[in-house]
């Protein structure tokens, strides 16, 4: 009896063996989990990719990023979840608006907190579902004890955990104005140098971070494309060893200040011809070549989506990207700087690409309203991962855009205030369709210092961004088009709005800041100094 039931039994399983083996090859896919590599990069304007430009005025500094485009997705309305750095990344790894998630604006060197130890992050969501979660580069979600990367769903980290000008560095780079080093020999020298309103913060060294552990401080900025790159390909190579599916988020210095690559002789310039546009020119070449090299070592099975935090910081005039078209003219009639931190176009629009060989369809555009808070939802689904249902998420999945030519993105879609004008975080411009409401305006400081006054618009000043991408000229009150534009947006504010007041999964992040929170490897050394631990 035992003989004849277990060789049923072992037949049985043969069968389902080769029934699971027709099913899996029916589907062209195995049952192994996607694997995802998220680029974000820092700073970079809409403009600055060769592929968002009309040919005559593309400077070919993003060969890499426009082949990628070639072989993938291009999103022509792809917009980042706030228009500077923490709210954004926020925003991004947890797929919900900073009002929701508590960051609405940036941490600093000496916060003791981060990102709320109550939001559910992307890498920790993914981790247990059998990733391999890495990232590199820069966190800016708080970088003590239980804020930093590994104690928030990454297995490894490698980066400075906030911008590139938040500490000195011997060499200083790119910037304006100019940061000055950290190879001063006493303390009273660093309590003269500028803080936070100079060039770079001057307290302590910039930290190179691994695991949890700094590794170098001050950091040699000048060697960090290289570590990340060889970081990354490392990640790659030994997650593909070990057949396991992997997250990579490499959220990159590029194109933040202070710039520091290496300019060959015959770099073209972005602008005039100048030394200082061909350093500009150079980042990208560097940064593109980066992200060259991550996409040639990644497995066919990978999505690697680029895109932007912010817009260009215009305040640091020939070392700041480009808007492309969009140039929040209204603004700038009005003076002050109208990308960075503002809810201008320019200010969040950002430069967005997805490839994925055999899965993405090649060379096409997707119009679709979309946001860095989609990314979440997005690589959830395709991962076969319900996120928890005891939130409220932002983003949506975009899986059907991604890979079936679906063109419907968000139906509305808000802009949060990123210090251009009134309280942090609060949603005061909103997209619907080709229309673009501002609830409030306000301007970033321009190259130059001006930096305009912030304005309440009740009514809201609505722009068609169809017909007016600068957003030179708001449509007229008194016509229909605008009435029925308006109250649409009003309802949906409205509810919005409500559905947040009445959200009981909304948490608050601890912006204080302390003294003895920033990272120091030697309290008694100036600018806490070591050597290269490893
Ligand atoms: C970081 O963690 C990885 C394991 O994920 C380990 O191999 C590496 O040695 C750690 N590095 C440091 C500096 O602790
Ligand atoms: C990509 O599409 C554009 C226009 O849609 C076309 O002109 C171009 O030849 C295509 N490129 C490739 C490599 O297929």
């Amino acid at each position: 009896m035992a003989g004849v039931f277990s060789t049923l039994l072992l037949s049985g399983m043969l069968l389902c063996g080769v029934l699971l083996h027709i099913v899996s090859h029916h589907a062209g896919t195995s049952t192994k989990k996607p694997n995802f590599i998220i680029i974000l990069a820092d700073d970079i304007g809409w403009g600055d990719l060769d592929v968002n430009l009309p040919e005559e005025r593309a400077n070919n500094n993003t060969p890499h990023l426009n082949l990628m485009a070639q072989q993938g997705m291009r999103f022509t309305d792809f917009h980042s979840a706030a228009s500077t750095c923490s709210p954004s990344r926020a925003a991004l790894l947890t797929g919900r608006y900073g009002l929701r998630n508590g960051v609405t604006h940036n941490f600093a060197v000496d916060s003791v907190a981060g990102l709320p130890l109550s939001e559910v992050t992307l890498p920790q969501l993914l981790q247990k579902a059998g990733y391999y979660t890495a990232m590199i580069g820069k966190w800016h979600l708080g970088h003590t004890g239980p804020y930093s990367p590994t104690n928030r769903g990454f297995d490894y980290y490698l980066g400075i955990p906030y911008s590139n000008d938040m500490g000195c560095t011997d060499r200083p780079g790119f910037n304006l104005p100019e940061c000055l080093p950290c190879n001063s020999p006493g303390p009273q020298v660093i309590r003269l140098q500028r803080d936070v309103h100079g060039g770079c913060y001057s307290k302590v060294g910039l930290p190179l971070i691994e695991n949890s552990s700094i590794v170098a401080q001050p950091l040699d900025l000048w060697t960090l494309t290289e570590r990340y790159k060889s970081a990354a390909l490392r990640i790659i190579h030994n997650a593909r060893d070990q057949g396991q599916p992997y997250l990579l988020y490499i959220a990159l210095a590029h194109m933040h200040v202070p710039l520091s690559p290496l300019v060959a002789p015959d770099t073209p310039s972005t602008s005039q011809n100048t030394d200082d546009g061909r350093v500009y020119a150079a980042t990208l070449q560097e940064m593109d070549s980066l992200v060259g090299a991550v996409k040639s070592a990644s497995d066919s099975d990978t999505l690697i989506w680029f895109t932007g935090d912010n817009g260009p910081w215009e305040q640091k005039c020939q070392f700041a990207g480009s808007v492309g078209p969009f140039q929040g003219k209204w603004q700038i009639s009005r003076g002050g700087g109208s990308a960075k931190r503002t809810t201008w176009e320019g200010g969040h629009r950002v430069p967005t690409l997805a490839y994925w060989p055999g899965r993405i369809p090649a060379n096409t555009t997707s119009t679709a309203l979309l946001s860095g808070m989609d990314i979440l939802p997005t690589l959830l689904s395709l991962a076969g991962v319900t996120p928890p249902s005891d939130r409220r998420y932002d983003g949506i999945d975009a899986t059907d855009i991604l890979l079936h030519g679906e063109q419907t993105g968000h139906e509305f879609l808000f802009h949060p205030n990123s210090g251009a004008a009134g309280k942090f975080g609060d949603l005061q411009t909103v997209r619907n369709g080709k229309y673009k409401a501002f609830y409030m305006t306000g301007a970033a400081e321009a190259c130059g210092g001006a930096t305009g006054s912030q304005q309440l618009h009740d009514p809201p000043l609505i722009f068609d961004l169809e017909r007016d991408e600068a957003e030179e000229r708001p449509l007229d009150f008194e016509k229909p088009e605008y009435k029925a534009v308006a109250d649409r947006i009003a309802r949906r504010r409205e509810e919005l709005l409500w559905d947040i007041a009445t959200d009981t999964s909304v948490s608050t992040a601890d912006y204080t800041t302390d003294k003895s929170a920033a990272p120091c490897c030697d309290p008694t050394q100036a600018v806490c100094r070591c050597h290269l631990l490893r």
